[in-house]
């Protein structure tokens, strides 16, 4: 029986309860009739609320049927998602265990560069302080002028705003600006008359012999700079290679202005020793010919200071009592 069956039914029967109509010649029988035929009308009625009753839970139960299954459908595809995620998670963490490790052996390998270059470089300023004390030991004048030299060349450095590493690796390569020399004739460099072109050729190849000499290691990269070109000029007219300006490492330049001042300043086998003064008018006068001028007016500015005097103070106390020779 389908739904609208049942409708139908439902509406058609007569469900009020109705007594029997009792006329006065109808008794027994008819009553009894009547009587059957209202509880057959109650008996389908009942039967017909049934039967919607049932129809109603039948369409909840298949609702519910199908919430059901939407919902294991869905937690069956949660579930593959949540093994997917954690798998990913898994590689993930995996990943980076490694990526850790990889960054842990790269950060133990530059740790050891790096001290192994900090000994390097220990070691090369070891052997420069060696140099300058052997230099001061052999011929107090010479190891003087080296050691002036390199605090002015720090002075300056710094005045010009170089950072502390670049101060410290100007100041030490300065140390051997004319490392060269040790193939130069004594009887040229203490020469107390006139060069002539040929003595004046020799004396030129020091810079060259100092740069050779200085080999190629990163630790004298800046020495060898200042060994070739602390005779260059600012103007082009300087030696050996007759480079200017900016050409020029800054390096030497400083080193250039820093080694005039001194050598000016200091007595020589062929001069007497200027004042301090003048030597700074000598420097000043030059500066854009022979010297750079940015480098001149920091020399100026230091000298005004008290830097410069300070120095070869500093320089004269920590001398030995040695009787002294030349410089240049
Ligand atoms: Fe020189
Ligand atoms: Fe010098």
């Amino acid at each position: 029986m389908g739904a609208d069956d049942t409708k139908e039914m439902i509406e058609t029967v007569d469900v009020s309860p109705r007594l029997p109509e009792i006329t006065g010649e109808e008794h027994g029988p008819d009553v009894f009739r009547q009587l059957l035929h209202q509880a057959v009308r109650v008996a389908d009625l009942a039967n017909a609320q049934a039967m919607r009753m049932a129809l109603d839970f039948a369409k909840v139960y298949e609702r519910e049927q199908g919430v059901r299954h939407e919902f294991e459908t869905q937690l069956g595809q949660m579930t593959l998602m949540e093994k997917q995620a954690t798998r990913y998670a898994e590689d993930l963490a995996s990943m980076l265990r490694s990526e850790r490790e990889r960054r842990k052996e790269l950060e133990r390998a530059l740790e050891q560069e790096r001290v192994a270059n900090e000994e390097l470089r220990r070691t090369g300023l070891q052997g420069i302080s060696h140099l300058l004390l052997a230099a001061t030991i052999k011929d107090r004048t010479t190891g003087e002028h080296l050691q002036r030299v390199r605090g002015y060349v720090e002075a300056i450095a710094r005045r010009l705003g170089l950072t502390a590493d670049l101060v410290e690796e100007f100041g030490y390569s300065s140390v051997m600006h004319d490392v060269g020399k040790i193939h130069t004739p004594d009887h040229i460099l203490q020469s107390e008359h006139h060069l002539t072109d040929e003595q004046f050729g020799v004396i030129k190849q020091h810079c060259i012999d100092g740069e050779r000499m200085l080999g190629e290691a990163r630790f004298f990269e800046t020495a060898r700079a200042i060994a070739r070109e602390h005779h260059e000029r600012w103007d082009g007219r300087g030696y050996p290679d007759g480079k200017k300006g900016e050409e020029i490492s800054l390096a030497a330049r400083i080193v250039s202005v820093a080694d005039v001042f001194d050598a000016l300043t200091s007595k020589r086998p062929y001069k007497d020793a200027w004042s301090a003064d003048a030597g700074l008018k000598a420097i000043e006068k030059d500066a854009g010919e022979r010297f750079d001028p940015e480098v001149v007016s920091a020399f100026v500015a230091l000298y005004r200071e008290g830097v410069v005097e300070t120095i070869r103070c500093q320089v004269a106390a920590n001398a030995p009592e040695q009787p002294g020779s030349s410089a240049t």
